[in-house]
């Protein structure tokens, strides 16, 4: 079974990593579409667009199913790519709900990208699942940049960080200690749990949507024959060019091994 999977960077790593770990048995096809990189800060329709090639592009190599590796991807785009393409379309959504199942009178920090944070998808999931006002919203645009140059430490990005959590606190009159959940809302952020860790209580849990979207996935593809051994693993392509470099390559599978 071939499936495809994008997003405008590395950031769904963290979905392709949730993916072979449950589901080995396939041919994964990663379109990193680094051409357009980031999407939180474009147009919905600029979204939609890049959204359609990348989806039109794994098909032609024969995807059965596409998941949609990227938050910001999933709001712009999933209702229209759904209608327009007869494959399973699956979707990554910001895992408001079990955040809000376990922050236990505490509040929830939905960390996403300004697009993710302004579309209606994430509202309207909010209002479904958060009767009590726990979420807050934040939008980390730069965090996608620094994930992209595979920045993952240096003092430039703590600063930023460190400068945008603490304008935020202040502006909401909240502190670290008020929030018992951190949301991953990109998928690029999950890169960053290590710098962002040291802002919270000790006991702060960090959560993603990977898990439930491929076990989301599973459900949709199952019956599905599965590849056999010769074609499984990963083909990694760039905005439609497939990626032979070897350090390109390097850089993915050490990202990859750094989600495990
Ligand atoms: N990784 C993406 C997400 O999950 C998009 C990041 C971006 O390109 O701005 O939202």
């Amino acid at each position: 079974m071939k499936i495809g999977m994008f997003d405008s960077g590395i950031g769904g790593l963290t979905v392709l990593a949730k993916a072979l770990e449950l589901m080995p048995d396939a041919e994964y096809l990663y379109y990193a579409d680094s051409d357009n990189a980031p999407y939180g800060t474009k147009t919905t329709d600029q979204v939609k667009e890049y959204s359609d090639r990348a989806v039109s592009f794994l098909i032609s190599l024969g995807a059965e199913a596409v998941v949609i590796a990227c938050n910001t991807a999933t709001s712009a785009a999933a209702s229209y790519l759904r209608e327009k393409y007869p494959i399973p379309i699956i979707g990554v959504e910001p895992a408001v709900k079990p955040a809000v199942a376990m922050c236990e009178g505490k509040h929830v920090l939905v960390l996403a990208t300004p697009l993710t944070v302004r579309e209606k998808k994430l509202h309207d999931l909010i209002d479904r699942v958060d009767n009590a006002g726990a979420v807050d919203l934040l939008a980390m645009p730069e965090l996608v940049g620094h994930a992209e140059k595979a920045d993952f430490d240096s003092d430039e990005l703590k600063e930023y960080v460190e400068k945008t959590l603490e304008g935020f606190f202040a502006e909401n009159q909240r502190t670290a200690s008020d929030y018992s959940v951190v949301v991953f809302g990109c998928t690029h952020f999950n890169h960053f749990k290590t710098v962002l860790e040291p802002f919270f209580e000790k006991n702060t849990a960090f959560i993603d949507g990977a898990e439930g979207t491929v076990k989301n996935m599973m459900n949709i593809t199952a019956g599905k024959r599965l590849s056999d051994p010769a074609d499984r693993g990963i083909r990694y392509f760039e905005s439609g060019r497939e990626v032979t470099e070897r350090d390109k390559l390097d850089l993915y599978e050490m990202l990859l091994a750094h989600l495990k």
